[in-house]
């Protein structure tokens, strides 16, 4: 599809009818949206993820908070260029970015749905951090619902704090959480885990990490 026609498609569209607010610091962004031919595929902690039914194979993600952020999303696409572990910059507005889609679903909704997650997605994901960490960039905040699995590969799809400095822990804390928990439990016995547990998870994870950064 023309470039033009979709930014048509989200001016006249998406922007109009969608409204995204937010609760607590813990929260994701909430996603109001009154569109009829636009869907919402995703939300994290800044935007919501839309998808046109006349392209598949692109999305368009809208900051609700931070549009600042979106500046440093492009910087970081432009960075990274083209890489199999990752998603890629198709354009970007005032407040949204347009990326190519990852036909997928995410690791923290494959756990609730009980949707098998491969080794592979392990794989892709530190074979991308290690291409970023060569391009300069630091990973940071990679964790499940930053990682889209499709066709059994995984692909890094937020990088919107890959220019942050310091350490983050957050996918070496999954990582180990995939090889004790996850592949002899959850995996080998087909199981699904309730949403408000891994919820619950998520969020007793970033208090503890907050609490123990205030700490230091
Ligand atoms: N390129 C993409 N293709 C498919 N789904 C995506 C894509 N980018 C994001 N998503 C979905 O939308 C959700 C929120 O996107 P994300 O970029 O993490 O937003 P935020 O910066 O607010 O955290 C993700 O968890 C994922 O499920
Ligand atoms: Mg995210």
């Amino acid at each position: 599809m023309k470039i033009e026609k979709y930014t048509k498609l989200i001016g006249n569209e998406l922007l109009p009818n969608i409204q995204l607010s937010t609760e607590g610091p813990f929260d994701p962004i909430i996603v109001k949206n009154f569109s009829n031919t636009w869907q919402t595929i995703g939300s994290g902690n800044y935007a919501g993820v839309f998808l046109h039914q006349s392209n598949p194979k692109w999305v368009v993600k809208v900051y609700g908070r931070e549009p600042e952020e979106l500046k440093k999303e492009v910087e970081v696409y432009k960075k990274l260029g083209n890489h199999q572990s990752f998603s890629s910059l198709i354009d970007s507005g005032d407040n949204y970015l347009i990326l190519k889609r990852i036909d997928g679903i995410n690791l923290f909704d494959a756990v609730v749905k009980g949707v098998p997650i491969p080794e592979s997605v392990v794989n892709d994901v530190d074979e991308g951090m290690a291409y970023a960490r060569a391009k300069g960039l630091n990973p940071f905040d990679v964790h499940g619902k930053n990682v889209v699995m499709s066709n059994g590969r995984g692909y890094i799809v937020d990088v919107s704090d890959f220019y942050k400095q310091g350490k983050c822990r957050k996918w070496d804390d999954l990582k180990r959480a995939y090889y004790k928990i996850y592949l002899p439990i959850i995996y080998k016995y087909r199981l699904r885990v309730p949403f408000f547990i891994v919820n619950s998870v998520r969020k007793g994870y970033r208090f503890y990490r907050k609490i123990k950064k205030g700490n230091k």
